[in-house]
């Protein structure tokens, strides 16, 4: 890390500018009650159901402002701690101040996150049970069913993930612990996308989804301005780079935080005409607001980022000059970063309004009812009413839209496609295949999880069965000759300020002690094996089948677990020590030995498989289920031979041209040194059998 780059020291005790957090708390809460007034978010419940009183009604919406500005600072803290504030000259990455300052505010803010949380669970539970706090059946009640209440139990592991952030950052000193605590706070937003409106609205999966990407970008949004204002008396002069790096981040997040929100809307708005409910004009001016941030960010982009790393001519000093004195540094930092701070603080406040109508939002009644009333058994089971009999034209036309997987897949696309772009600028070349190979990959991915495997897979055994040989063994043999790691590691550039960036990460993973572990092509083959008979004869099968939590899980397993295993065998990316190709190709017959063995296991099972599914769903089209289960089983044998004969190539090919670039090397080496080896080797040749003569003789 060059000196140049090592920012200017931390005043010793810079006072962090924490006065605004409570001023955007204060703004929100007062939003939450207009809001909430407006649309009667916090009116009694209708006749005939119990009320648990005013002071639960009205505590819950103030209480999530406060938990969502609280969980969002902790996060924009580890953020800012360990991959955006550049580290302070001459300290140790032990002792950065800097980094120590973000762990203060994510340690605090944290610890206000954990508590709103469980408070925020109790007065949910008081309010859904219609049971005041000081009703004496009040503690029982919640006891015995808090957690096996969906909204709750979210609700509690957010919180616990709070506390254990909280308290890490209370002990942690280095940016690797910020990042993985940070990685811990993403998790405790993430998971509240599976409570509130979103767990029962008909459209379940679309609104989980949107919901998830909704808090997670405004999570990191919010957080990370609030902690840029509240850290930002420790930048010194590298306040510039972090607000650049901030305003990256920002975009990614307006435009992720509008496409989830207009989704989510879509979820709980049946006809424009419902923009007139009161949900409705709430969503509308959450619209305007996101619009204004939109217009505060192009401002900040346009005119006082720049200002912000503009030369000192423009700034009229005219206060000092007059004084006859240079203005210091710190003067002319001040100076040139009051339009953005002016400009930031004001975002923050309407972000903290927006927290506000957003949570008032969360507890109004929605137009579209969130229970469809008499839902059809497989809408019950799945979410999503029967398909019809499957025809040949379904494999074309059959779609129902995943969003969150086919946004992954055109993001995985997206950013594969700029790097490649960045390495061609710089003149770099990159293996036309490679690129193809990650398309069609991720192309097959998106088709796999949006089109006819995606819906008759949710239903009936054998198509399931070519949905995961499908994401298990095809998907990953295109993703892992796409090579991302090794593009990743070209096309990003290294950090040299000491912050982490998404290079730092690659490679860390990419030379964990874990790594080394999962690399094992036993332990990659055992993986690809095991989770087959654990997924199919426990319950985690129905688990994937019933719940929408479930299906991504697995869905993410067979696709991480397909890519470990193809990687181990054929992967071009760095890595562990790689196994010699005969080696490899022994795993591979064996796990394709034992592939057969569950496929054969499968065809001659006498019991259904997730018989509590499979019995009650009873497809008009799939009579018999347990014949169907016996077509997935030789689904799989047969699916299976296919992509392991590619990797077999594959290996074989790879073990050819690796012999072949040897035979180069030692040729050009023999070349180069009169071929030194062989004449030692003859020479020792020569001396054995000159020993062996004498020894005869
Ligand atoms: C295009 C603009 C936006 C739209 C259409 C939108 C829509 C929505 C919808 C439909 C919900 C779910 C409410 C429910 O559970 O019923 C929601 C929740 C939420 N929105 Fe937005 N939103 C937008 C912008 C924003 C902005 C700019 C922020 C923050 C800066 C924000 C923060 C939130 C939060 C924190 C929640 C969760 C509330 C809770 O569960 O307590 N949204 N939004």
């Amino acid at each position: 890390m060059s000196t140049q780059q090592r920012a200017d020291p931390v005043p010793r005790r810079p006072r962090l500018d924490v006065g605004i957090v409570p001023v955007v708390v204060a703004v929100g809460l007062l939003a939450t009650v207009t809001a909430a007034l407006f649309s009667g978010a916090a009116a009694p419940p209708p006749e005939g159901l119990t009320d648990a009183g005013p002071i639960v009604r009205w505590t819950l919406p103030l209480v999530r402002v406060l938990h969502d500005v609280s969980a969002s600072l902790t996060l924009g803290a580890l953020l800012f701690g360990g991959m955006i504030v550049p580290a302070t000259r001459g300290r140790g990455k032990l002792d950065d101040p800097r980094v120590a300052h973000a762990f203060r505010v994510a340690t605090a803010a944290g610890f206000v996150w954990a508590l709103a949380g469980v408070v925020g669970v109790v007065f949910g539970f008081a309010d859904a049970a219609g049971l005041s706090l000081a009703d004496p059946a009040f503690v029982s009640a919640f006891m015995s069913s808090v957690w096996s209440i969906e909204t709750f139990r979210v609700g509690l592991i957010s919180a616990a993930a709070g506390f254990v952030v909280a308290s890490g950052s209370a002990l942690a000193r280095s940016r690797w612990a910020a990042v993985g605590l940070g990685a811990v706070a993403l998790f405790g937003i993430l998971v509240l996308g599976l409570a509130g409106h979103a767990g029962g609205s008909a459209d379940h999966e679309t609104a989980v989804n949107a919901l998830g990407a909704h808090l997670l970008s405004a999570g990191v949004w919010v957080g990370g301005l609030l902690a840029l204002i509240v850290l930002r008396p420790t930048f010194g002069t590298s306040l510039g780079v972090v607000v650049r790096r901030y305003s990256t981040l920002a975009l990614w997040c307006w435009v992720t935080l509008g496409i989830s929100g207009v989704m989510a809307a879509t979820t709980r708005l049946g006809t424009w005409q419902d923009l007139t409910t009161a949900y409705g004009v709430l969503i509308l001016v959450k619209v305007a607001a996101f619009l204004l941030l939109g217009v505060a960010g192009w401002w900040h982009r346009r005119s006082t980022i720049a200002a912000l790393t503009s030369s000192t001519a423009g700034v009229s000093t005219a206060g000092a000059s007059r004084a006859g004195v240079s203005p210091s540094a710190k003067v002319l930092n001040g100076i040139r970063s009051r339009p953005f701070v002016r400009l930031a603080i004001g975002e923050t406040l309407l972000m903290g309004l927006t927290f506000g109508v957003a949570t008032a939002l969360a507890r109004s009644a929605p137009p579209v009812p969130e229970i469809t009333p008499n839902p059809s058994i497989a809408l019950a089971l799945t979410g999503f009413p029967a398909p019809p009999a499957p025809t040949a034209m379904s494999w074309l036309t059959a779609w129902r839209v995943e969003w969150l997987f086919l946004a992954t897949g055109l993001v995985a696309i997206g950013l594969y496609v700029y790097g490649v772009i960045r390495l061609r600028r710089r003149g770099d070349s990159w293996p036309v295949s490679r690129t193809i190979n990650w398309v069609l990959g991720w192309l097959l991915f998106i088709w796999v999880t949006n089109g006819v495997l995606s819906i008759y897979g949710r239903v009936a055994f054998s198509w399931h069965m070519i949905l995961h040989m499908t994401e298990l063994m095809i998907i990953p043999i295109f993703l892992v000759l796409g090579a991302p790691v090794t593009l990743a590691l070209r096309a990003i550039p290294a950090r040299t300020d000491g912050t982490i960036g998404w290079r730092e990460i690659v490679l860390r993973v990419v030379h964990s002690k874990l790594f080394v572990i999962a690399g094992n092509p036993i332990f990659a083959g055992g993986l690809f094996f095991f989770s087959l008979i654990v997924f199919y004869w426990t319950g985690l099968f129905e688990i994937a089948l019933r719940t929408h939590t479930g299906h991504l899980l697995m869905t993410t397993h067979f696709i991480l677990v397909g890519y470990l295993f193809a990687w181990v065998l054929i992967g071009i990316d760095p890595g562990p020590k790689r196994w010699r190709p005969a080696l490899r190709l022994i795993v591979l017959l064996a796990t394709i030995a034992f592939h057969a063995f569950f496929g054969v296991s499968i065809i001659s099972g006498t019991t259904v498989l997730a018989p509590g599914f499979f019995d009650t769903i009873a497809l008009p089209w799939v009579p018999d289920p347990l014949a169907d289960q016996r077509t997935g089983g030789s689904v799989a044998w047969a699916i299976g031979e296919l992509p392991a004969l590619v990797l077999a190539l594959v290996v074989a090919a790879q073990w050819y041209k690796s012999d072949s670039r040897e035979a180069d090397r030692s040729d050009r080496r023999a070349d180069r040194d009169g071929d030194a080896e062989l004449t030692a080797y003859n020479e020792r040749l020569a001396n054995l059998a000159a020993h062996d003569h004498q020894a005869n003789h």
